[in-house]
């Protein structure tokens, strides 16, 4: 078994920040949305991964290195534009050759034991009726935004749809798929669609139009599409969750630490209280301040006289003077500040696409 993690794209619902990083290496929890997702694979034991790159290839690349540093072996491949999750399968022919894969989206989060995943689909491989693809499903409120699967009574999969107007069921395609190597054929032979991009789910439909069962698993536990400011947000929350307390950089005596808190290898708290879950990278300052839950304070982030709450700073910011931050997702090398200057008045450079909400 192989995998295949899409790391292209353009991001275009995250900027400014996706103006200059790639949206899947955004850190939530302090840590690149895509490093989860392969560390679940090799958690999984699947520990060859090719990952498709585009305009932000060097940046990736030098994120995630060789791949030794997770245990897998990483293999690029370039997609010259965003061309859609089948034509990421169609350009990795080579790599995959004939084996079995799992084709994970790298800005996905989301709860799920991928060995289970896979487990499932092996041993359902040696029944009657091997499935040539499995599917993770998940209920959404909201089913127009997403690809779309119909179940019959047996709870097979029957047909699917992309994005569509009139949802014909609320069971929407999860990032994370497997695939035999018959999926190859479909993705050769669908044409794009009318926004230009060769869809997976027409690659799915081909395989069940051509006798092929497609296998699904409904997610119970969450899942979320990193790609806008609020679920970023809520992702922060959810694996702050998880996270027990840790505290490896210095704290002072005026401060005090409640809860499930990580203060990374030389950070310092100074006077200061800071009430989990929040996480404190490597190297940031914390002085005279509060840092409610659900924060995470990127490596050598500088936050002072200030009070932050459910919000995440990218490395290298600064905040200070700030009676109040939350619900705030800020870049890195970023400074947000109260200065006396006079005349009052808010002094501001913002960048292009940036949201401002002025208390
Ligand atoms: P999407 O979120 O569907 O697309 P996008 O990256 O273009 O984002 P936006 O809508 O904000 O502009 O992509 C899902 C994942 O797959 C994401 O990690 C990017 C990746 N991807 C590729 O690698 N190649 C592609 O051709 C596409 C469409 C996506």
């Amino acid at each position: 078994m192989k995998a295949l993690v899409l790391a292209g794209g353009a991001g275009t619902r995250l900027r400014p920040i996706t103006h200059t990083r790639a949206k899947q290496l955004v850190p939530v929890a302090n840590k690149p949305i895509l490093f989860y997702g392969i560390e679940s694979m090799v958690a999984a034991g699947i520990t060859e991964i090719g990952v498709i790159v585009g305009d932000t290839r060097d940046e990736v690349m030098a994120g995630l290195g060789d791949g030794s540093r997770f245990g897998a072996s990483i293999t690029y491949i370039p997609q010259d534009a965003p061309l859609g999750l089948a034509h990421c399968v169609l350009i990795a022919r080579d790599f995959l050759g004939d084996d079995d894969f799992v084709m994970y989206l790298g800005d996905n989060l989301l709860e799920q034991d991928l060995a289970a995943f896979v487990g499932a689909f092996e041993h359902a491989r040696q029944g009657e009726q091997p499935a040539a693809a499995q599917i993770l499903l998940k209920r959404v409120p909201d089913p127009h935004r997403f690809g779309i699967a119909t179940l019959d009574d047996d709870g097979h999969v029957v047909h699917l749809v992309e994005k569509p107007d009139d949802p014909p069921s609320d069971l929407a395609l999860v990032g994370v798929y497997l695939f035999t190597a018959r999926v190859h054929d479909a993705v050769a032979a669908i044409d794009p669609s009318p926004r230009g991009e060769l869809e997976i789910t027409d690659a799915i439909q081909w395989l069940l139009d051509h006798g092929e069962r497609v296998r699904c698993e409904l997610l119970t536990g969450w899942w979320i599409d990193t790609g806008k400011l609020t679920p970023l947000l809520e992702a922060n929350r959810l694996l702050l969750e998880r996270q027990e307390q840790r505290l490896d950089g210095s704290i002072d005596e005026s401060s005090s630490i409640e809860g499930r808190v990580v203060v990374a290898e030389g950070a310092e708290i100074v006077n200061s209280t800071v009430r989990g879950p929040v996480a404190i990278g490597v190297g940031a300052r914390v002085v005279d301040s509060f840092v409610g839950p659900f924060s995470a304070i990127g490596a050598r982030c500088v936050v002072e006289r200030s009070e932050i709450e459910h919000s995440v700073l990218m490395d290298d910011s600064s905040v200070i003077d700030i009676p109040r931050l939350e619900d705030s997702l800020i870049g890195s090398d970023a400074t947000v500040r109260r200065s006396a200057q006079k005349p009052r008045a808010l002094r501001l450079m913002v960048g292009d696409h940036c949201q401002i909400d002025v208390e």
